[in-house]
């Protein structure tokens, strides 16, 4: 099944801590396709939220900082720190927020950078709401306890101090906003393949979407070919 546009579209969504990056990142290498993380682009918004003293909530501050946003705010080394994360997920309740940042995503989509023949996406509405075109779309789930963990694990490893408590309930309050909110909540596209990675390691979680995608679309990595 091709997308309307030229590029591949590869979407992968899901909740906090599922393995969407790490996945993602695999297949945008394993195709030679162009990568974006756009929970990248709602945590830059929120960074510099935080960075004005503006509360969150705020949503004049929040759309005036998403129309101002920076390309080079999307390599800010702070953008993995709870209060981002907690920042980035209010402002992503909003419509005007989200709708500002729409454009960026749909553009990368459809015209990846580095004339890459194609885009993977991860994120939480790229497969519903982003690119409903998208050529092959995965959902990746698995128990909060499992994504706490992993970004317990991850936070540690970059250096950043964390508990694992506060992580677990911090994933918990997102889940729940990002689900019950009424612009693009969270939730799997009609036609997206459900992954749940609970029990499966990453190289295990790559292999079952190669399999997937190599379903859905018949395209298999550059190196297979
Ligand atoms: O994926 P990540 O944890 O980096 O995303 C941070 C927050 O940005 C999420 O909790 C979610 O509220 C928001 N987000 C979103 N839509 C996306 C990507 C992220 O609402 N496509």
């Amino acid at each position: 099944m091709a997308g309307k546009q030229d590029s591949v579209i590869i979407a992968i969504d899901g909740p906090a801590g599922a393995g969407k990056g790490t996945l993602a990142k695999r297949l945008a290498e394993a195709f030679d396709y162009a990568y974006l993380d756009t929970g990248t682009i709602y945590r830059a918004v929120g960074a510099r939220l935080l960075d004005t003293g503006a509360s969150a909530s705020d949503s004049a501050a929040a759309l005036e900082a998403a129309h101002n946003l920076d390309p080079r705010d999307l390599e800010r080394s702070d953008l993995r720190r709870e209060a981002v994360s907690g920042a980035a997920s209010e402002v992503a309740v909003q419509p005007a927020v989200r709708q500002a940042l729409l454009e960026f995503q749909r553009r990368f989509a459809a015209c990846p950078p580095e004339g890459k023949a194609g885009a993977v996406l991860d994120g939480r509405d790229v497969g519903t709401v982003i690119c409903p075109d998208a050529d092959a779309k995965l959902f990746l789930t698995a128990s909060p306890e499992a994504r706490a963990g992993r970004r317990h694990k991850e936070l540690q490893e970059s250096g950043v101090e964390s508990i694992y408590a506060r992580v677990l309930e911090d994933i918990k309050a997102r889940d729940e906003r990002d689900s019950c909110r009424a612009a693009a909540p969270l939730k799997p596209a009609e036609d997206a393949v459900t992954l749940d990675t609970t029990a499966l390691n990453a190289d295990e979680v790559f292999a079952q979407a190669l399999r997937i995608i190599a379903e859905i679309t018949g395209r298999t990595p550059i190196q297979q070919r």
